[in-house]
């Protein structure tokens, strides 16, 4: 991905560039604003939904029932209710926020769908570190962790996780997205819900493990299952999979990582169909660590950024990377450069040489100013991949559930909005205006 210069002071509403145009030129001032909130779901999963648990069970498969056909207006006091401790959050975590509001922009033209997303956080730092390692006087250790996690909670580690703001799309193709987005693909059988399956099933499983070499549930439609309760085990066969997928009945899901794509520019590239899976090709992070051998690949290198190692006192210093790129700031790890017990690595290496439909969401720029994350993001209408994109259309209308990680969370630990309509250059819940 190379990126253009910027273009400066161009009123875009007014008169815009002929080129394709730079998320940052235009003038976001002028585009409305819809403010949606965001709440803290606990574990109300697809099944809990159809349960004798939820006052109002959702019946089989797919019913056509909204969730804001019953609980419009009532984000704010579910995610007040749910972020503490009852039969949906066996596991609180203290002085966590069961609200966030999100305010949401949008905009294209002939080649781009623009956003623009602005949150307060709950902290007072950037949650730009994700699986750091700490050299211990010896060899190198895992540090920190996210806030659900037993050594966090019992303070024999750091909470430190990125925070993350996520889109996940629809064109129709999925039936029932429409009325209860994010709730088709959230399980019981999940990392972190009420029943995940412990590793080896999942590796014995004829799909999950045999294909996909997977050891956990994450992420998926009950259109890829056999059965109407959506169990995790009884997936279709590769064949019909494949079929669904070609036939655009997957969710498109991108997100913004403030650890693992802000500092290439970029927001990472996936889709949900029968698991959570990345966009074909190459996506911008890979491990920085050999996780057998917990020894690094890449150090910083100190002739370009002044060190060669983090001191954790340094997270809080937005002079200093938090993050190693390949082709720009990093060296080969070399075990003999001095290092000193409570130095710094981070266990993730970055680059901006993507291949493929994962590096289709070239333009992602998050800052962050007290205590307020700006995002903004482009994305091309019709990025050529309609494997494992939905491809948009000017005059189109979505839907659109969105999601923020904020404060060392990870998993269902996040805030979710209920499912949002989006209208390319039309009148939905929120409308992409039309630059001119
Ligand atoms: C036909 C109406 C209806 C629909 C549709 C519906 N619900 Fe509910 N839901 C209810 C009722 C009634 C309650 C109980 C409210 C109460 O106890 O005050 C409830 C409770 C809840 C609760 C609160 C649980 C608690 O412990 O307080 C959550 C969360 C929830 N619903 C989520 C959803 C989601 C997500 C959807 C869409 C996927 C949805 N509901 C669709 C009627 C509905």
């Amino acid at each position: 991905m190379k990126r253009a210069a910027f273009v400066i002071g161009v009123a875009v509403l007014v008169a815009g560039p002929a080129l394709a145009t730079e998320p940052d030129a235009i003038t976001w001032s002028q585009i409305p604003t819809k403010d949606v909130t965001l709440f803290f779901p606990g574990e109300t999963s697809y099944q809990w939904l159809r349960s004798a648990g939820h006052k109002n069970p959702l019946k089989g498969n797919v019913q056509g029932q909204r969730c804001i056909s019953c609980h419009q207006g009532q984000e704010a006091a579910l995610g007040n209710k749910l972020v503490q401790e009852g039969p949906l959050e066996p596991t609180p975590i203290a002085d966590k926020n069961g609200v966030l509001n999100l305010a949401v922009q949008a905009a294209h033209d002939d080649e781009y769908l623009y956003f623009r997303f602005q949150w307060k956080t709950n902290m007072d730092r950037e949650g730009r570190m994700h699986n750091m390692v700490r050299y211990d006087g010896t060899g190198w250790q895992w540090f920190g962790g996210h806030r659900a996690e037993d050594a966090v909670i019992d303070g024999a580690q750091p909470p430190i996780y990125e925070d993350r703001l996520a889109i996940m799309l629809d064109d129709g193709s999925v039936p029932g997205f429409a009325e209860q987005g994010c709730w088709l693909a959230c399980h019981d059988s999940m990392r972190d819900m009420q029943e995940p399956p412990d590793a080896a099933a999942v590796r014995e499983n004829f799909y999950l493990g045999a294909i996909l070499n997977k050891k956990d549930v994450r992420k998926f439609l009950p259109l890829s299952r056999t059965d109407e309760e959506a169990s995790w085990d009884t997936l279709k066969t590769p064949g019909e999979i494949a079929e669904l997928k070609a036939a655009g009945q997957f969710l498109d899901l991108m997100q913004w990582r403030a650890a693992r794509s802000n500092p290439v520019g970029m927001a990472d590239d996936g889709y949900v169909l029968e698991y959570r899976l990345f966009d074909a090709g190459r996506k911008m992070f890979s491990w920085n660590i050999d996780k057998k051998t917990m020894t690094p690949k890449f150090m910083f290198d100190e002739a370009k950024v002044g060190f060669s190692a983090l001191r954790v006192e340094d997270f809080t210093d937005s002079s200093k990377p938090t993050f190693i790129i390949e082709e720009q700031n990093a060296t080969p790890y070399d075990p003999n450069a001095g290092f000193q017990e409570g130095d710094i690595l981070p266990g993730r290496l970055l680059s901006a040489q993507t291949e493929g439909s994962a590096g289709d969401n070239d333009w992602a720029k998050g800052t962050w100013k007290d205590s307020m994350y700006t995002v903004v993001f482009r994305r091309k209408l019709d990025t050529g991949n309609p494997l494992d994109d939905k491809i948009l259309e000017v005059g189109g209308v979505y839907t659109i559930g969105l999601s923020v990680h904020d404060d060392n969370v990870t998993t269902r630990f996040h805030q979710v909005s209920f499912p949002l309509t989006l209208g390319i250059g039309t009148k939905a819940d929120i409308e992409a205006v039309t630059l001119k």
